[in-house]
């Protein structure tokens, strides 16, 4: 599905958002900001936009994916270390990055807690996973909001992209995606520690930060009750 709208997908997301994706982006990168000290793994980098800067800022990132139209755009775009690979097998050491980023990805893994316990395995002690997804909007704004997603946006997309439905898949995985204080229960509930997040844009999005314990190589997963 991805590969069916990678070439307009930088596309859509600038029109549809009206160009706020790119401020979710670079909070993203703030809420990373203490930690310079390893490789960082942007996770789901799909056409590499977080992953690139991450990379202006310094950091030695790799940009992973199973997508492989969407890698392309990323190394078109001056991503240097991209992979191709599943989120939830990866194909990395225990322990090998000092922070994780997912934008707008977590929210299509098949299974968020395998997803959880895999990204904890290449978490060094101490560093933390912090996901940028959407979230659920002021009361206000919800219904507004949900006719856009589930109506103006995938008609603009499928416009755009040529590819009538091609953004049907955004309400739903939207609408059954947890809201901000079910995202840090299942963080809390994988072991995740010192869980924080911050809502932009009215809720729209939520930046989620959660800590793999420094004590954490040790720690077993508590399961999700
Ligand atoms: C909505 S795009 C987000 C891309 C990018 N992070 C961004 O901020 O625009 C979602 C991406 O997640 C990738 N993806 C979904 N499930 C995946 C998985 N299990 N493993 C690796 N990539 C996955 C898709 O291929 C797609 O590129």
């Amino acid at each position: 599905m991805f590969g069916k709208i990678s070439r307009p997908y930088d596309c859509i997301n600038r029109l549809c958002s009206l160009g706020i994706d790119r401020y979710w982006r670079r909070q993203l990168i703030v809420s990373v900001g203490r930690c310079r000290t390893g490789p960082v793994l942007d996770l789901a980098t799909g056409s590499g936009d977080v992953a690139l800067l991450l990379q202006r800022a310094g950091y030695d990132v790799t940009g992973l994916d199973f997508c492989a139209p969407m890698l392309a755009l990323a190394r078109q775009k001056g991503v240097k270390k991209l992979l191709q690979g599943d989120a939830m097998h990866m194909p990395f050491p225990d322990q090998s990055f000092a922070a994780v980023t997912v934008a707008f990805g977590f929210r299509n893994f098949a299974d968020y807690t395998l997803a959880l316990r895999e990204i904890w395995r290449v978490l060094q002690p101490g560093s933390a996973l912090h996901i940028l997804e959407f979230s659920s909007p002021a009361k206000w704004l919800a219904g507004p909001y949900r006719c856009y997603l589930g109506k103006i946006m995938p008609l603009l997309a499928g416009i755009i992209s040529r590819q009538p439905g091609a953004y049907d898949y955004l309400a739903s995985t939207v609408a059954r995606f947890p809201d901000a204080d079910g995202l840090a229960a299942l963080l809390a509930a994988a072991g995740y520690t010192n869980i924080a997040w911050q809502k932009h844009t009215f809720g729209i999005v939520a930046i989620h930060r959660g800590q793999k314990p420094v004590s954490g190589c040790c720690q077993t997963h508590k399961t999700a009750s």
